[in-house]
């Protein structure tokens, strides 16, 4: 499902190797959800979703450090997105992954996944070309 490829680089170097570690912990989770659940593997998957909810917000951070450092003319709108998901992120309960464990993480999963590439491929793709001229 977190397959990265090469339609997700964006050739800023600090974002793509972000976004890359982004999947990987996606992947990990994946392949978590792939194996017998139990008590300590659905511990390691309350792990991984903490890990990705940090990694998500230290990367936003990054993103905005340079909207700010540029001045990027679209940053609201972008920001907004950010914290948006941010609050969902959030909102996970760990009792909720607990009390009806596949389902529940497989959902998780694949919304948290369809946000990233959308939001990648729509929203970040947009401060490409202008960073990259910024950066230059
Ligand atoms: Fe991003
Ligand atoms: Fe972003």
């Amino acid at each position: 499902m977190f397959e990265w490829n090469e339609s997700f680089a964006t050739g800023i170097k600090e974002i793509d190797s972000q976004h890359q570690r982004l999947f990987e912990i996606g992947q990990e989770i994946d392949v978590l959800l792939g194996t017998y659940l139990d008590e300590s593997t659905l511990d390691h998957a309350l792990e991984l979703i903490n890990e990705l909810k940090d990694y998500t917000e230290y990367h936003f951070n990054t993103e905005k450090k340079l909207f700010i450092k540029y001045n990027y003319p679209d940053m609201g709108a972008h920001l907004v997105q950010h914290e948006k998901f941010i609050e969902y992120l959030k909102s996970i309960h760990p009792d909720e992954v607990k009390e009806n464990q596949e389902e529940f993480l497989h959902d998780l999963l694949n919304k948290i996944a369809q946000w990233i590439f959308k939001h990648i491929n729509n929203s970040d793709f947009k401060y490409v070309p202008f960073l990259k001229n910024m950066m230059k």
